[in-house]
């Protein structure tokens, strides 16, 4: 099969990572989570206690930082963060972080060079605007509000947490205005973006439409 690059794109909840997932297993090639890539930043930031204005720091603690992906997990420095990388704490900070340029210029250097030489499927805010303006496939996924809420509602009930619907909502709503409205590569549609909005659709449905595309 010829190398080929799938990017994903879309707000919180939209579904975009649990359907890649399931594209990449159908293709045979890899998928790569770049919102957990900011997550991880996000985290090593918490947990350093580093002031988000504090670009030298910020820089400092960048060059001393690993970031690897292992068999659908993710690995900070060495540490498997899969499930700390998900807490709200981080949920409420992610999109400010996301929005410092150092921190986009390293981890988009790190997802370009990821796909340098191999099949893979991305997800994220700017992977056909930017990380990838020239993938072969590009996919915008959207859904209602209500419906995303409802989503990640259940993703975090399963884990045993009882946020309310409102609160799931309410921060859901920050971050895609902070996501949409930030100056360095915001959340915006690339206009070859073939859009496809899963309110109502369950995943097969979803996953069925964008195979359609992909085999074409
Ligand atoms: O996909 P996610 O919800 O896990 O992403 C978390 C945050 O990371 C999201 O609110 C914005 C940021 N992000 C980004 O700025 N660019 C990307 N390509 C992926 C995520």
């Amino acid at each position: 099969m010829k190398k080929m690059i799938i990017a994903i794109d879309g707000p919180a909840g939209a579904g975009k990572s649990s359907i890649a997932k399931r594209i990449a297993s159908e293709m045979g090639i890899e998928y790569i989570d770049t919102g957990a890539m900011y997550r991880a930043v996000t985290l090593k930031l918490i947990r350093l206690k580093c002031s988000l204005n504090d670009t030298d720091r910020i820089k400092e603690i960048l060059d001393m930082t690993d970031i690897d992906f292992f068999s659908d997990h993710i690995y900070l420095d060495g540490e498997n963060v899969s499930s700390m990388i998900r807490t709200s704490e981080v949920n409420r900070y992610v999109s400010e972080v996301s929005a410092i340029p150092i921190v986009r210029n390293k981890l988009v250097t790190f997802q370009r060079a990821i796909g340098k030489n191999k099949s893979i499927i991305m997800d994220g805010r700017d992977i056909g605007t930017n990380v990838f303006p020239d993938a072969d496939y590009k996919f915008f996924l959207t859904a209602s509000l209500e419906e995303r809420t409802f989503r990640r509602w259940l993703e975090i009930k399963e884990k045993g947490f009882d946020d309310s619907l409102q609160d799931i909502q309410r921060e859901i709503e920050k971050r895609d205005k902070a996501d949409m409205e930030r100056e360095l590569n915001p959340l915006c549609k690339s206009e070859e973006a073939i859009e496809i909005d899963t309110t109502g659709k369950n995943m097969d449905k979803v996953v069925e439409e964008m195979l359609f595309y992909l085999k074409e």
